[in-house]
């Protein structure tokens, strides 16, 4: 796999109006490979400036009469149709860029590429399907109402799937018929500068797709105060998601949809099989370097089969493959940061000091990279640290419950609700926790079950609105309620 490790990185610059471009300022920032913590690239710092140009092109490619307006509705779908076979005749260079950057298995970013180009051929078939009613209002009026894109929308995305984020914004968006300034995470700008110039040759008008690098208090705060901007389309943490509704107070009031943070339950009852379950749920905290919003991070288990289970995941957590994500069949590359790894490690260190017991894993990998080994708790209670804080790495908390309610309580005992999921076979034990859990997703005998039709989004503190399905259309759009005069109703 040389030839791939050895991909160029050929887009650096702002992605305004078509073009690649400086900053105004003409600051650049690093970006960094987490392998090895070298320098890969400087790419263009986007500041309040670059923000102002950019939303201004944005606003005139969405003007009355534009070419981006006034086109057919089907032609909107082809053009995102366009990006996707785009996608796929560079799948290879895309994903390994993806590897290169956020140091995803090579495997596991060819597999993001292909779900980013699911979703975006969902949403393009979408695109002439979108329509309002015809109403029967009280009086002597004809009513109906149309669906009308909402305008200018910012997006904000994380760096864990840079590439599936950036398509999970802005395939409902375009099919909606909206125009879009994206910031990527300022650790993986690289893959988004790429769709950039994808989107471009697949032909899309000037100023309906801008892609401005930089950081979150810089370039994301200025978008999300821009008084043109009509949306908010975020992913991230929780922290930053209470940011972005104060700057949408402070300024007009856009809508805003959050995406953030989870403490997911995945709970095993004991007439699971053992290994089954100990597979689902290993996969569900360890996908992504645990790295993931919906990661399965609180692993109850039913009294009957603690024990083994608990001495199997340790196991199965050990013989995990870390190293360099270029390398096949490896399962696990770096952390995304030395922020992020240490913040893994202190949240390890949490566990130790508040008596969790330590089964697997627990140290850096290392000196060069941010590498941490799988890790494995067990005896972990609902009150410590690694049970009610995000550790964003792969630290499998395993907790022992009794009996239904109880556990349905405590799945509940959190700000969060992402995700969740069950393993039984007792029809009954799932169907009361589907109802009872207090999450977007529940997952049943199954972990991550996502897909472009099925919307994903929180209650609680992981925010609201949804991504994927037709549910994150309605995002992008207004209804617009006409009533004619009629002389008799019929
Ligand atoms: P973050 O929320 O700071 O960053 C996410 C995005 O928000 C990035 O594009 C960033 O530049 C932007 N941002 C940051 N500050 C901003 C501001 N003031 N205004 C506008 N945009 C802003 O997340 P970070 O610091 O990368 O990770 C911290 C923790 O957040 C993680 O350890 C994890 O617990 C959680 N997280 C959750 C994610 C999810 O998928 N829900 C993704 C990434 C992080
Ligand atoms: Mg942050």
């Amino acid at each position: 796999m040389g030839g791939v490790r050895d991909v160029q990185i050929r887009y650096k610059k702002l992605f305004i109006n078509n073009e690649f471009v400086d900053a105004v300022s003409k600051k650049t920032f690093p970006v960094i490979n987490p392998t090895n913590g070298q320098v890969i690239a400087e790419v263009a710092e986007a500041d309040k400036e670059d923000v102002d140009i950019a939303v201004a092109a944005a606003k005139a490619a969405f003007a009355r009469g534009s070419e981006w307006r006034t086109m057919d509705a089907s032609e909107r779908g082809k053009l995102i149709n366009n990006l996707a076979d785009l996608m796929l005749r560079d799948i290879s260079d895309l994903a390994a860029l993806e590897t290169l950057n956020n140091g995803k298995p090579f495997e596991d970013a060819l597999f993001d590429v292909h779900c980013a180009i699911d979703v975006l051929r969902y949403y393009a078939g979408y695109c002439d399907k979108i329509h309002g009613n015809t109403i029967p209002s009280d009086g002597e009026f004809f009513t109906l109402t149309r669906k009308e894109p909402i305008g200018v929308v910012g997006q904000i995305i994380p760096w864990n799937y840079p590439i599936l984020m950036l398509v999970w914004k802005w395939a409902p968006a375009l099919a909606a018929g909206c125009t879009i300034i994206l910031k990527p995470a300022e650790q993986t700008p690289l893959t988004a500068l790429v769709m950039a110039a994808l989107s471009r040759e697949a032909g899309f008008r000037k100023g309906v797709i801008n892609v401005l690098p930089g950081y979150g208090p810089t370039a994301g705060a200025a978008i999300c105060l821009h008084n043109d901007v009509r949306k908010i389309a975020f992913t991230g943490s929780t922290e930053i998601g209470h940011l972005i509704l104060e700057y949408a107070a402070k300024s007009n009031l856009k809508s805003v949809g959050l995406e953030l943070g989870g403490k997911s339950p995945l709970v095993i009852f004991d007439d699971a099989d053992v290994d089954e379950a100990v597979e689902i749920a290993h996969n569900a905290i360890f996908a992504n370097h645990g790295q993931n919003c919906c990661a399965g991070s609180r692993t109850f288990v039913q009294a009957g089969i603690y024990d083994e289970f608990v001495q199997k995941a340790a196991e199965k957590a050990s013989a995990r493959k870390v190293g360099d994500p270029f390398e096949s069949g490896i399962q696990q590359g770096p952390q995304i940061d030395k922020p992020s790894l240490d913040k893994v490690l202190r949240m390890i260190e949490a566990g130790k000091n508040e008596g969790a017991q330590l089964e697997a894993g627990g140290s850096q990998i290392g000196e060069e990279g941010f590498f941490v080994q799988p890790t494995v708790f067990s005896n972990v209670t609902d009150d410590m640290t690694i049970a009610r804080e995000e550790i964003f790495g792969p630290v499998q908390s395993i907790l022992k419950f009794e009996t239904l309610d109880e556990v349905i309580e405590r799945a509940n005992d959190t700000p969060y609700g992402l995700a969740s999921g069950v393993v039984t076979k007792n029809i009954n034990n799932a169907l009361v926790f589907s109802q009872a859990v207090e999450a977007g997703s529940v997952w049943v005998n199954c972990y991550d079950a996502i897909t472009p039709q099925t919307p994903f989004g929180g209650y609680k503190k992981s925010g609201f609105g949804r991504d994927l399905g037709e549910d994150a259309l309605k995002e992008y759009l207004h209804i617009k309620t006409i009533s004619i005069k009629v002389p008799t109703k019929n």
